[in-house]
């Protein structure tokens, strides 16, 4: 390469700015640099020849400082409008922002009319009011935490299955089975005129998954570890704080398991690796939630059996009665985690008629009983429900017809689990309502964006 090659590419580079997030300038990355950063006006204050704007782009919690000469203003620099910033970043003499940007241009890339903008500057919107601006909501101090979270938890949750040697799969989001038999099913087939003859579309009436436990035990015939993490649909007539009609789930099967501490050893661990990481990767966003959102019950991931009879000696009055065979409400599964401590806690051992068909029979137990477990944790109550699956086919027999083959061939003791990941997010940052740690909620009456 020629010399003059050289310079005029040298002289390229140091004109051109390097792009870089909120995030990568607050780390000091490029310091003394011409740089240039693109987001969102948090805000603007003018101060004597100078004006410092508060830009963010959602790659942190804190904004990056810019500073710029008062002839850079314009009046659609306002809360919100969406900028372009170049010049150079410099170390701040001020503690709590280790950077700044001395700005040389301030570009407004998109404008935003304060009037009409729901979300004003330097207040604090409750949840509840942020819920009802489905479009923007991502752009709140408080929202944009809870994604970044998520995503984090997300990754964490992979990256243990994959350290742990389980294989995903993906499994099919439209089915013609009910796994849960509990009839909460949306039912799938395709609208418009073309179709009006067609008596299914699939020639058997198809659904929105329920869970893929069904799927995945068919591969748990010829992988000894899988999961799978994704949407899951119940059409739950339900308005509570923790049910939703479109959740996440991460779901996983186990094969050659003969003992239910097999299965919780594995919840155990998913449960401890992904709140680790969170809380190491994400540590100013969960605090945020810890300080200001709720009053904050921080969980820290320990197990524990504890007795069934721990109710039936309660001395506390419930709504709904205790007795053997009786199912748990949401007031018991809370009275369960205090009584243990505030930390999350399994309950194994179910009366048999209360788990679904493919929970195995503890055929040795005086009570009849399935193995089955739920993980219960504080502010949320149920978070897993787990079971060794039945793999006799003597005792299926009577019970469904088509699970009946994946018993036929090679049949071998295997058990499994479902997380429900919304109610994990709700879990370690200590949010009351489900809706307000999922992107675009989906209930009944409500299908917003
Ligand atoms: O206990 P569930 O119904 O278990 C199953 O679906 C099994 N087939 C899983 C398996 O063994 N592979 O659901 C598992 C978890 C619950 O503990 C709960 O956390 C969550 O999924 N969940 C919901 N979360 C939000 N909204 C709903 N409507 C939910 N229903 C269940």
């Amino acid at each position: 390469v020629s010399r003059a090659i050289l310079f005029s590419l040298r002289h390229y580079c140091k004109k051109t700015p390097t792009k870089l997030r909120v995030s990568e300038a607050l780390s000091g990355a490029e310091l003394g640099e011409n740089v240039k950063v693109q987001g969102w006006v948090r805000s603007v204050r003018p101060q004597k020849a100078n004006l410092f704007i508060h830009v963010n782009d959602g790659s942190s919690l804190q904004p990056l400082q810019i500073i710029a000469g008062s002839e850079l203003n314009d009046p659609l620099l306002t809360f919100g409008s969406a900028i372009e910033v170049t010049g150079i970043l410099k170390k701040s003499p001020h503690q709590k922002q280790p950077v700044e940007l001395e700005a040389d241009r301030v570009r407004v890339v998109g404008k935003c009319n304060p009037v009409d903008f729901p979300f004003k500057i330097k207040e604090r919107h409750g949840l509840e009011y942020i819920r009802q601006f489905p479009h923007l909501r991502c752009r709140t101090n408080a929202f944009s935490s809870l994604l970044r979270i998520r995503s984090e938890a997300t990754t964490a949750i992979h990256s243990y299955f994959k350290d742990n040697g389980f294989m995903q799969i993906h499994t099919p989001i439209i089915t013609s089975n009910d796994c849960e038999g509990a009839g909460e099913l949306f039912q799938v087939e395709p609208s418009g005129p073309a179709h009006e003859e067609d008596e299914h579309f699939f020639s058997v009436p198809a659904f929105l998954t329920v869970s893929g436990q069904l799927h995945l035990e068919v591969m748990s015939g010829a992988f000894s570890r899988v999961y799978t993490f994704g949407p899951t649909f119940r059409a739950e007539n339900s308005q509570s704080r923790r049910h939703l009609a479109e959740f996440y789930m991460v779901e996983a099967e186990v094969s050659f398991t003969e003992s239910l501490e097999d299965l919780t050893k594995v919840m155990e661990d998913m449960f401890r690796s992904a709140t680790e990481h969170v809380l190491a990767h994400c540590a100013e966003d969960v605090d945020l939630f810890h300080k200001h959102v709720t009053p904050g019950h921080r969980v820290s991931p320990e197990g524990h059996l504890p007795n069934f009879n721990i109710l039936n000696r309660s001395s506390q009055k419930f709504a709904f009665p205790t007795y053997w065979g009786c199912d748990l409400q949401t007031e018991h599964e809370k009275y369960l985690v205090k009584h243990c401590g505030n930390i999350p806690v399994f309950v194994t051992d179910y009366p048999y008629d209360l788990k679904p068909f493919y929970a195995r029979d503890n055929q040795d137990h005086p009570e009849h009983t399935a193995a089955a477990v739920d993980l219960l944790v504080p502010g949320v109550g149920e978070l897993c429900g787990g079971s060794l699956r039945e793999e006799r086919l003597d005792l299926l027999s009577a019970r469904l017809q088509e699970y009946l083959d994946l018993r036929r061939f090679g049949s071998l003791p295997h058990g499994g689990f479902g997380l429900g990941f919304e109610r994990y997010l709700q879990c370690i940052l200590g949010v009351d309502n489900i809706k307000d740690v999922i992107p675009f909620p989906r209930f009944s009456h409500s299908c917003l964006l």
